[in-house]
């Protein structure tokens, strides 16, 4: 199942005024798509239209906004609503709303982890709970779930965001295999670090402790998820570092010692670190 027609495609974005939702967006304006960007965050809504119209300028599609929190299921239900009503169809959700946490499991809050569920994986169920009607009637719609390889992995001092992404992973694969035959397909996607402001909110001591490597862009990201849309991939890793790509291989081959080297490389990080500060 893919779309390979983005002329006049109707195409829903969540986490749309920012980062890896905004760079999509751009892509599929490109492309001639109509582009509801949805966000909580409202300035930044409103900027990243202005942006956007500048930044494809001369584009035929339409672009709206429209202010949503991806927990609140009455708003996410209104914003699929208005998408429909005003453009025609849904034919492209890509759930990009989400949020990053880090840190020990001793001092994780059950708030923070409850955030985590809601946002990135919440979110994602009422996106595709909302969209589906319109998507059954048509016959039709693609979906792009924003896992990460935080879904593959276990990573040490981010079980919380793991587990949220191992469920959109989870989800996607049951979803998928439900919709089978409905004209309806899923593409999730598994990055490595994106620069966003997502990374960017990490202090230098999580950034170290996490071993962030910025490898990607934003629209490099974009630009692979128009692609493997087009194709009808169902899975969409993106990992460009040896590092990265040797966990996701030890991870499908031999969890157990996976989990081990992951264990006694955050070890070794954690010793050098407290050397380091005393
Ligand atoms: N940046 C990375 O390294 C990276 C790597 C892998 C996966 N991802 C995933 O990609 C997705 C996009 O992240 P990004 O890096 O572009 O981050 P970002 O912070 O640039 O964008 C996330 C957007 O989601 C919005 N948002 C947060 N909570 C929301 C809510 N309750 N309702 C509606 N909108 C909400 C924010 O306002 C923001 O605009 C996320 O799901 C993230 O987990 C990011």
């Amino acid at each position: 199942m893919a779309l390979t027609k983005f002329a006049g495609a109707v195409a829903v974005i969540t986490g749309g005024a920012s980062g890896i939702g905004f760079a999509t967006a751009g892509a599929l304006r490109e492309r001639g798509a109509h582009v509801v960007l949805a966000d909580i965050n409202a300035d930044g809504l409103l900027k990243a239209q202005e942006e956007l119209r500048r930044a494809t300028a001369g584009a035929q599609g339409e672009i709206f906004t429209v202010a949503v929190d991806v927990t609140n299921e009455v708003q996410v239900r209104g914003l699929m609503k208005r998408a429909e009503e005003a453009l025609g169809s849904i034919d492209l959700v890509v759930t990009c709303a989400g949020i990053g946490r880090g840190g020990p499991i001793d001092t994780f809050s059950s708030g923070d982890m409850q955030n985590l569920m809601n946002i990135n994986f919440m979110g994602t169920y009422n996106c595709a709970q909302s969209a589906l009607p319109a998507m059954r009637r048509q016959g039709s719609g693609y979906f792009v779930f924003l896992s990460s390889v935080a879904g593959k992995l276990g990573t040490p001092m981010l079980s919380g965001y793991c587990a949220s992404k191992w469920a959109v992973r989870g989800f996607s694969a049951a979803l998928r295999a439900e919709l089978y035959g409905t004209g309806i397909g899923i593409t999730t996607v598994y990055p490595a670090w994106v620069d966003t402001p997502m990374v960017r909110q990490e202090t230098e001591d999580e950034m170290r402790l996490l071993n962030v490597q910025i490898l990607l862009t934003p629209q490099q990201v974009a630009s692979e998820i128009v692609q493997a849309v087009t194709e009808g991939r169902r899975d969409l890793t993106l990992a460009p570092n040896p590092d990265i790509a040797f966990a996701l291989q030890l991870f499908t081959a031999d969890q157990d010692k996976a989990e081990d080297v992951m264990g006694q490389a955050i070890q070794q990080q954690l010793a050098t670190m407290a050397r380091q500060s005393s």
